[in-house]
């Protein structure tokens, strides 16, 4: 499915309409380039969970958590951006496969194109381009 993504109303929509179908456990990967829209979407995913959170790109930090103080069935955001990563030796200390886990947490990984195998299999892969035609998701 393609959806463009005129403006940050159409981005807002789309987190929108994913979120309504996610579930604890739900890894969420998205591909793109440095500004085609990964962070703005994670945002607005963050706000539609109805998590209270400053969403920045976690490009110097690796991972940043969003967490709800309600008790919301998602309660909790793993927001991942392995853009300065190299090489996947150097999150072996993240403990992937534990964030993957958590209970009542999903996660969302920005540049995840390093971790493809250690993706789950049911992972939701959204790909965001921004070119002449303007911006699109492709998910
Ligand atoms: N659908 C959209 N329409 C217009 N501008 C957008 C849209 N999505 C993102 N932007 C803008 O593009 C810029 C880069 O977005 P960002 O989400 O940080 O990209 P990325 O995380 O992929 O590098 C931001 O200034 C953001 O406001
Ligand atoms: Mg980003």
């Amino acid at each position: 499915m393609e959806i463009k993504l005129e403006n940050t109303e159409k981005t807002e929509e789309l987190a929108g309409r994913i979120a309504e179908d996610l579930y604890p456990g739900a890894v969420i990967a998205l591909y793109g380039d440095l500004g085609s829209g990964k962070t703005t979407f994670t945002g607005f995913l963050v706000k539609a969970l109805n998590i209270d959170a400053r969403v920045q790109s976690p490009t110097f930090v690796l991972i940043r958590e969003y967490k709800s103080d309600k008790k919301n069935v998602i309660g909790k955001v793993n927001h991942i951006d392995l853009y300065r990563i190299k090489d996947v030796k150097e999150i072996e200390d993240l403990g992937l496969e534990e964030i993957f886990a958590e209970p009542d947490a999903i996660a969302v990984i920005e540049w995840p194109e390093l971790i493809e195998e250690k993706l789950p299999q049911n992972v939701i892969k959204i790909k965001f381009t921004y070119d002449k035609d303007g911006r699109k998701a492709e998910i």
